[in-house]
Order: structure tokens, then sequence, then C-alpha cells
């Protein structure tokens, strides 16, 4: 019994560490999969030859217009163009209904925190593979994932682990942007 318990112990704290390392992540991310199965290479790779901004561009008073309107989708899928299951779902379920797409942004910061993509883009001359990596040349989309005790996406907080996105005072180091206070990125 004696030497049994030397070595169901240790084992017993290898499981409860397993579960700890490898479960806990798992056990706080609810993943929820994007609405429609978006092809950024389809757009942006050869054979679409679309640019970035054709479907995210700074508009003239300096705000970004983000994910573009199910409008800018129906000018080219008013009835289908390929014969995939995305895009039928595309067609049917949205611009047929004239529905808006409710995509889920990986990115999303907290309410309080303040962010331009004017600032970065045209004053800091930054390229959106910098903070968002190969996102505008994916094929299939990550599902979002969404942390269960914040509310946050796993890529705000940059969990180990996560695909964080880098933290704004990091880069802001290595640029030379100058010392922020709080409410130059709160509100
Ligand atoms: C045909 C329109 C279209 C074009 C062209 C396009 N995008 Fe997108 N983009 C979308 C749609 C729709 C989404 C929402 C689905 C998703 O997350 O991919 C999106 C989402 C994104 C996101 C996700 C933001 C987040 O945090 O959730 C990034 C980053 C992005 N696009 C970058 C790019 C880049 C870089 C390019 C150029 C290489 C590009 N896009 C070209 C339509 C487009
Ligand atoms: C300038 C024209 C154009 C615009 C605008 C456009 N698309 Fe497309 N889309 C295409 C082309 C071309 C294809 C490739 C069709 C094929 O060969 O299957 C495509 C394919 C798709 C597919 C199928 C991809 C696959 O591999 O399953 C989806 C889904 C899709 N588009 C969604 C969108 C959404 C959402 C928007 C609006 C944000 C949008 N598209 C805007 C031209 C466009
Ligand atoms: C300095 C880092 C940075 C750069 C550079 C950057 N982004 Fe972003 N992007 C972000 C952050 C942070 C958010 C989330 C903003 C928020 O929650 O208010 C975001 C959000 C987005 C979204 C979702 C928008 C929404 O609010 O619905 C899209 C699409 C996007 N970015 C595309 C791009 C494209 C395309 C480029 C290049 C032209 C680019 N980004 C450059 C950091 C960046
Ligand atoms: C990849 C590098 C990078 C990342 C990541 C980044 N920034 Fe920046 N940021 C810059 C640069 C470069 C500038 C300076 C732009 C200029 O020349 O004025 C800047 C400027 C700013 C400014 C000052 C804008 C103004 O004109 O007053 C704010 C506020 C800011 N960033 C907030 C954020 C926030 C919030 C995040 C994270 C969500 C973030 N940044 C992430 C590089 C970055
Ligand atoms: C360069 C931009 C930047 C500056 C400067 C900055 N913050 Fe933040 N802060 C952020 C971003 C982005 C987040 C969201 C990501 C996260 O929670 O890590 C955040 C998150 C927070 C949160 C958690 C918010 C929540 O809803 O959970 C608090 C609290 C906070 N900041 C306080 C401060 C205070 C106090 C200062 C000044 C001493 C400050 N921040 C300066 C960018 C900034």
């Amino acid at each position: 019994m004696k030497s049994n318990g030397r070595i169901w112990f240790p084992a017993g704290v290898l499981v409860s560490l397993g579960l700890g390392w490898f479960g806990f992540p798992a056990m706080l991310y609810r993943a929820e999969p994007q609405p429609v199965a978006f092809s950024h290479k389809a757009h942006t790779g050869q054979k679409g030859g679309m640019k970035c901004e054709d479907c995210h561009a700074l508009r003239e008073d300096g705000s970004f217009s983000g994910i573009p309107g199910i409008e800018k989708c129906a000018g080219c899928h008013a009835s289908a163009i390929g014969s995939t299951a995305a895009e039928k779902r595309l067609v049917d379920e949205y611009v047929s209904q004239n529905r808006e797409i409710p995509w889920l942004v990986y990115a999303r910061q907290p309410e309080n925190v303040w962010f331009s993509h004017a600032a970065h883009i045209k004053l800091g001359k930054l390229t959106c593979e910098q903070c968002h990596g190969e996102h505008g040349k994916t094929d299939t989309l990550r599902p979002y994932e969404e942390d269960r005790i914040s509310g946050y996406s796993r890529d705000v907080r940059g969990n180990p682990g996560g695909k964080k996105m880098k933290t704004c005072e990091d880069c802001h180091g290595r640029c030379g942007v100058g010392q922020q206070g709080c409410l130059d990125c709160h509100k």
C-alpha cells in the first residue's frame, strides 16, 4: 500500500497539473463560429483581385469604415456567382433578405478603450499586417473565442497560448511613440 501511495500521489499531481494547464484555457473560452464562412483569399487573391481599401477604408472624416455592410456584398452577390454552400447561404439568408451579417470582431477592444485606425495607418504608416497578421489572406475563418469571465475576445488580453495582437504599449515603446496618459487610450 505504501509504495502504491508513492506512485499515485505524484501521478495525481501530474494529472491535476495537466488538467489545469490544458483544460483551464479550454474551459475559459467559449468558441463561436462566424455567421458566414467568408474567404478573404477568394476576394484579395489573384482571382478576386480586390484591395483591402475596397472593403475597409478611412472615410473623409477620418473614421474607419470597419467591416463592409451587406449592401457592399450585394453589389456582386445579388445572385450567386459560384456554387459554394457559403455563398448560397450569403445570398439566401442575408443578401436577398437585406439583413446585415452579425460578424464577430476578433480585435474588439473593451468599451472603455478608444482606438483610431487613422492615427495608425495614416500618421503611423503601419500596415494592417503589423496588428492583424495574415488575416487578409486567409481562406477560412477561425472561431471567435470569448473569455467567459471578462466577456472579451481572446485576442484582447493575449493570454499564453492565445493568438494575441501585440499589446499597444509594446509597440509604442518600440516605435518611440511618446509616453501616453490614460485618457489617450481610455474614454
Ligand atoms: C470583399 C470585401 C473585403 C476585402 C476586399 C477585404 N476584406 Fe477584410 N473583412 C471583410 C469581411 C466581410 C470581414 C468579416 C469576416 C472576417 O472576420 O474575416 C473582414 C474582416 C477583416 C479583419 C478582421 C478584424 C477583426 O479583428 O475581426 C481584418 C484584419 C481584415 N478584414 C483585413 C483585411 C485586409 C488586410 C485586406 C486586404 C488584404 C482585406 N481585409 C480585404 C471583407 C473584406
Ligand atoms: C467585387 C465583387 C465582390 C464583392 C463586392 C464581394 N464579393 Fe464575395 N466573391 C466574389 C467572387 C468573384 C467570388 C468567387 C466566386 C467563386 O468562384 O466561387 C466570391 C466568393 C464569395 C464567397 C464564397 C467563397 C467560398 O470559397 O466559399 C463568399 C461567402 C463571399 N464571396 C462573401 C462575400 C461577402 C460577405 C461580401 C461582402 C462583405 C462579398 N463577398 C463581397 C466577388 C465579390
Ligand atoms: C495599430 C494596430 C492596427 C493596425 C495597423 C490596423 N488595425 Fe484594424 N484593428 C485594430 C484594433 C485594436 C481593432 C479593434 C478596434 C475597436 O475595438 O474599436 C481593429 C479592428 C479592425 C476591424 C474591425 C472593425 C470594426 O470595428 O468592426 C477591421 C475590419 C480592421 N481592423 C481592418 C484593418 C485593416 C484593413 C488595416 C490596414 C489598412 C488595419 N485594420 C490596421 C488594430 C489595428
Ligand atoms: C504595431 C505598432 C502599434 C500598435 C500595436 C499600437 N499602436 Fe498606437 N501608435 C503607433 C504609432 C507608430 C503611433 C504614432 C502615430 C503618429 O505618428 O502620430 C501610435 C499612436 C497612438 C495614439 C496617439 C494618436 C494621436 O494621434 O494622438 C494612440 C491614442 C494610440 N496609438 C493608441 C493605441 C491603442 C489603444 C493600441 C492597442 C489597442 C495601439 N495604439 C496599438 C503604433 C502602434
Ligand atoms: C497605449 C494605450 C493605453 C494606455 C496609455 C493606457 N491603457 Fe489601459 N488599456 C488599454 C487597452 C487596449 C486595454 C484593454 C486590453 C486589456 O485589458 O489588457 C486596457 C485596459 C485597461 C483596464 C482594464 C479594463 C477592463 O475593462 O477590464 C484598466 C483598469 C486600465 N486599462 C487602466 C489604465 C490606466 C489607469 C491607465 C493610465 C495609467 C491606462 N490604462 C493607460 C490601453 C491603454
